[in-house]
C-alpha cells in the first residue's frame, strides 16, 4: 500500500507527459502544413503578414509593367534556369572587365585601411559615385535579367563590398546553412570582384525544390518547434536551426548542393530563400571579395539620380514597406 501511490503518482505524470508530446506533436504538424503551403505561394519563410504585402507589390509591378523586352536566347534560358532551380550564374566578358575595374579600385583601398569596417563597405554616395561601375552593371549588365524575372522594373534595396578572409575558428553565421527570410520577390545577387573557385568561398545553393523539402524536415522537428516559441531563445534557435539543416543535407542532399564558380565578372542571382552557405575561403592567402546586392521589383523606373545623391537605402534586414 505504502509503495502504490509513487507508483500510481509516476504513472499519471508519464501519461500526462506523454499526452502533452503527443498534443504538441499533433499541432506543430498542423502548423507544418500551414507554414509549407505558405512557403510554396509566397516563396519565403516569413509570415503571411509581413510577406502578403510584398507579393501584392509584385503583382502590381507587373501590371504596371509595359515594356517590351526583345527575345535574347542567353539571357531568356538563365531566367528561365533562375526561375526553376531558384539561382543561375551568368558570366559576360563585359561583367569581367567592369569586374576587374572595381576591384584594382577596391584592392587598394584595401591596402590603405580606407572604407572597409570589418570586412564590409556599403554602398552609400561617396562609394557609389567612386565607383561609376555599379551604375553600369545595375543599369545595363544585369538590367534585362532582372526586368525579365521580376516581369517588372526594378530596384536596388542594399549593396555592399564583402571581404571575406580565411578564419582558424571555421565557417561562422552566413557561412553556415541558412536561409535569408526576407520578402520572396527578392533576388540577391552575388557578383565576384575576382576570379573564385571552390577553395575561394564560392557560393553554395540547394535548389527550390529541395530547399522546402528540407525545410519541412526542419521546421517538423518538435525540439525546433518548442524553442521557437520561448523568444529568449534565439541563440539556441539559430544553432538548432543550423544543426538540423547539416543533419539533413550532409547525408542526403549533397549531391543537389550547387556552387558556382569561374572568373572575375560572374554573377549568381538566386532566390532570397534558398537554402545556401558562403564566403569561407579555405586559403589565408585567398580572401574573397564579392559585391551583394538585393534587388526589388518597381513600378517606377530605377531612381539612379536618387542612388547618386544618396546611395541605397538599406536600414534593416528588409523592406517593411515594398514601396521603399
Ligand atoms: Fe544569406
Amino acid at each position: 500500500m505504502l509503495n502504490a501511490e509513487p507508483i500510481s503518482i509516476a504513472i499519471l505524470l508519464t501519461t500526462l507527459y506523454n499526452q502533452v508530446e503527443m498534443f504538441d506533436s499533433l499541432i506543430n504538424k498542423l502548423k507544418v502544413e500551414i507554414r509549407m503551403s505558405r512557403a510554396k505561394k509566397y516563396k519565403t519563410i516569413m509570415s503571411k503578414d509581413l510577406a502578403l504585402p510584398h507579393f501584392e507589390h509584385a503583382k502590381k509591378c507587373t501590371s504596371a509593367f509595359s515594356r517590351k523586352l526583345e527575345e535574347n536566347s542567353f539571357i531568356d534560358k538563365k531566367v528561365e534556369e533562375y526561375k526553376q532551380n531558384g539561382f543561375c550564374e551568368i558570366w559576360t566578358e563585359e561583367q569581367s572587365k567592369l569586374a576587374d575595374k572595381i576591384s584594382s579600385k577596391v584592392l587598394d583601398w584595401d591596402k590603405e585601411g580606407k572604407y572597409f569596417k570589418d570586412g564590409i563597405i556599403n554602398i552609400d554616395s561617396e562609394i557609389y559615385n567612386s565607383i561609376p561601375e555599379i551604375e553600369v552593371l545595375i543599369k545595363d549588365s544585369f538590367s534585362e535579367f532582372l526586368q525579365k524575372s521580376f516581369n517588372s522594373e526594378y530596384k536596388v534595396f542594399f549593396s555592399q563590398i564583402i571581404k571575406t578572409e580565411f578564419n582558424n575558428s571555421g565557417p561562422r553565421g552566413s557561412q553556415l546553412w541558412h536561409q535569408d527570410g526576407g520578402p520572396g520577390s527578392a533576388i540577391n545577387a552575388l557578383f565576384y570582384l575576382r576570379d573564385i573557385d571552390k577553395d575561394g568561398g564560392a557560393i553554395e545553393l540547394i535548389p527550390w525544390k529541395d530547399s522546402l523539402k528540407i525545410y519541412k524536415k526542419v521546421i517538423s522537428n518538435l525540439s525546433l518547434y518548442r524553442l521557437l516559441r520561448k523568444r529568449s531563445a534565439k541563440e539556441q534557435t539559430r544553432s538548432k536551426k543550423v544543426e538540423l539543416y547539416e543533419k539533413e543535407i550532409n547525408p542526403f542532399y549533397s549531391q543537389y548542393v550547387h556552387q558556382p564558380t569561374g572568373k572575375s565578372g560572374l554573377l549568381v542571382p538566386f532566390f532570397n530563400n534558398v537554402i545556401h552557405r558562403g564566403g569561407f575561403p579555405k586559403s589565408p592567402d585567398k580572401p574573397r571579395f564579392v559585391l551583394l546586392f538585393y534587388f526589388y521589383p518597381s513600378d517606377k523606373k530605377t531612381p539612379f539620380e536618387k542612388y547618386r545623391k544618396e546611395g541605397f537605402p538599406k536600414k534593416s534586414s528588409y523592406p517593411k514597406d515594398p514601396n521603399f
